[in-house]
């Protein structure tokens, strides 16, 4: 079941996602934190955030809206009150999850990290709001992504997940530029820009009006977006976007995955991660699988070589 990217070895292939799996600590009852491939922390800023004003989130019929405006306790608490409890599980691979509104606040959160023991890689969010290009974000803009991602490369001492934002019109576009700035890897999909209305009032369902929406809702376009990653850059992606089923798993490592993050379906189900684990061996087994490995990519499409 083990796979490696980016120098990294993992037992599993089955991610918990940012933001849905607190700092990892707070899951210790509920799921081996030592069976999961990894899980990334919730995004950490600078300085602590207290988010935005609720309500905050909603469910849509098939996902999950939410404008949480990315809470956290910052970066310092989470090394000093967090990551000492994670030692606890020496097996356990966490991955911290990188934000920030200019570019100078992502390299001082990773230069704090560098130091720490107990991390594996960082996971750069690019769906933040750049406040020097007048708040459009990172993962929107071709020349900040550039200039953001080879600038947290640069401070970087681990592996350099970039987390791409799908609300851009060419997907394999941004990961290229990801890839040539220096990222060692490619996450996506962070959530689809998206509301509700509440037709009673009249008014919108998010405080913040507008949020991302997750969960089954955006699967097959987080697909489709792995997919076009997987034919523009050669590093390793990291699929995600509405898994629940092991079946949706293997569908994003067919599409070019190395890996897979979980994030809305832990709401629902808070052992979703570690379910995956399991179900994503006993597939691999009933299918011949030796290798979970050899799934990455394994996308057949016998029309396409017949023109060739
Ligand atoms: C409540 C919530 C909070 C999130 N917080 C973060 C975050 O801090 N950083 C980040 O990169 N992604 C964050 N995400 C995005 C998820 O990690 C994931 O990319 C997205 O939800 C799609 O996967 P899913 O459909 O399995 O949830 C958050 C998602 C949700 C639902």
């Amino acid at each position: 079941m083990t796979v490696r990217f980016a120098g990294i070895e993992l037992a599993n292939p089955i991610i918990a996602a940012s933001g849905t799996f607190g700092y990892g600590i707070e899951f210790e009852d509920i799921v081996d934190l030592e069976r999961i491939g990894a899980f990334v922390s919730k995004g950490l800023s600078r300085e602590p955030m207290a988010g935005n004003e609720p309500p905050r989130m909603v469910h849509t019929s098939a996902g999950m809206l939410n404008a949480i405006g990315l809470q956290n306790i910052g970066v310092a608490d989470f090394l000093s009150k967090k990551l000492p409890e994670l030692k606890r599980y020496p097996k356990a691979r966490c991955i911290v999850n990188v934000f920030g509104y200019q570019v100078t606040d992502y390299v001082a959160v990773i230069e704090q990290l560098n130091d720490a023991e107990g991390i594996i890689a960082y996971e750069l969010n690019v769906s933040c709001p750049n406040v020097h290009e007048g708040g459009m974000t990172f993962g929107a803009d071709p020349g900040a992504l550039e200039y953001l991602v080879a600038r947290a490369k640069a401070a970087a001492k681990r592996p350099l997940i970039v987390k791409l934002s799908p609300n851009v019109t060419s997907i394999g576009q941004m990961a290229r530029i990801a890839a040539l700035a220096g990222a060692d890897a490619i996450s996506l999909t962070n959530t689809f820009l998206a509301m509700a209305i509440d037709v009673e009032t009249r008014q919108p369902a998010l405080r913040n009006i507008t949020g991302g929406l997750s969960g089954p809702a955006i699967k097959p376009i987080a697909l489709r977006m792995v997919y076009e990653t997987a034919k523009a850059v050669s590093i390793p992606i990291l699929g995600m976007g509405g898994i629940v089923t092991t079946e949706d798993a293997v569908e994003f490592l067919m599409a070019g995955a190395t890996a897979v993050q979980v994030g809305t379906a832990s709401y629902a189900d808070p052992r979703a991660v570690e379910r995956l684990v399991k179900g994503l061996e006993t597939w691999c087994r009933s299918h011949n699988v030796e290798r979970v490995a050899s799934l990455t990519g394994s996308l057949s499409i016998p029309w396409l070589k017949e023109k060739s």
